[in-house]
């Protein structure tokens, strides 16, 4: 049954409007305290973000909540209510990726790629309120995403790259 369908044989009374990737979604109410992640991934199939610790300290859940970052193992979907939700895949597609998705493959920022996804959007967060940030301002950004393979050299070019600075 596609997702829509299945979601809209769940509401029963009343339900929750949202937006996700600038499409509008009814939520059952009865969903409302459910971490965000799990709606995303298990209800709308939106797999690219990724469930780490559930407890806000690995960045890897990271999505856009009108615009800002948040982590949506924390955010309730009472929270995102009447807002729009951004996730890796709204960010761009193949063939029209976001300038940072663009470079993440550019600069091959990604390894095993669990927190790739919470690192790009991120990453677009920043380049969206300060399109030329400094090596110090990246590194800040996303001093909360977790990288166990230790790709952050790369993951910093990659964000250089996308606002046109030179990379370290
Ligand atoms: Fe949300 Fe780790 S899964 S911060």
């Amino acid at each position: 049954m596609p997702n829509r369908l299945k979601l809209n044989a769940r509401v029963k009374g009343k339900s929750l409007s949202l937006i996700v990737n600038g499409k509008p979604h009814q939520v059952p109410s009865a969903d409302a305290e459910m971490p965000l992640v799990h709606l995303l991934r298990n209800d709308l199939e939106l797999t690219g973000t990724k469930l780490g610790c559930g407890k806000g300290e690995c960045g890897s859940c990271t999505v856009l909540l009108d615009g800002q970052p948040i982590r949506s193992c924390l955010t309730p979907v009472s929270a995102a209510v009447g807002k729009s939700v951004t996730t890796i895949e709204g960010l761009g597609s193949p063939a029209q990726p976001h300038p940072v998705q663009a470079a993440f493959i550019t600069e091959q920022a990604a390894q095993c790629g669990y927190c790739t996804a919470g690192m790009v959007v991120e990453s677009a967060a920043l380049l969206a309120r300060n399109t030329q940030p400094g090596l110090d301002e990246v590194k800040e950004a996303l001093d909360g995403h977790l990288c166990r393979c230790g790709s952050h050299q790369r993951v910093l070019r990659a964000v250089l790259r996308a606002s046109g600075r030179e990379q370290p």
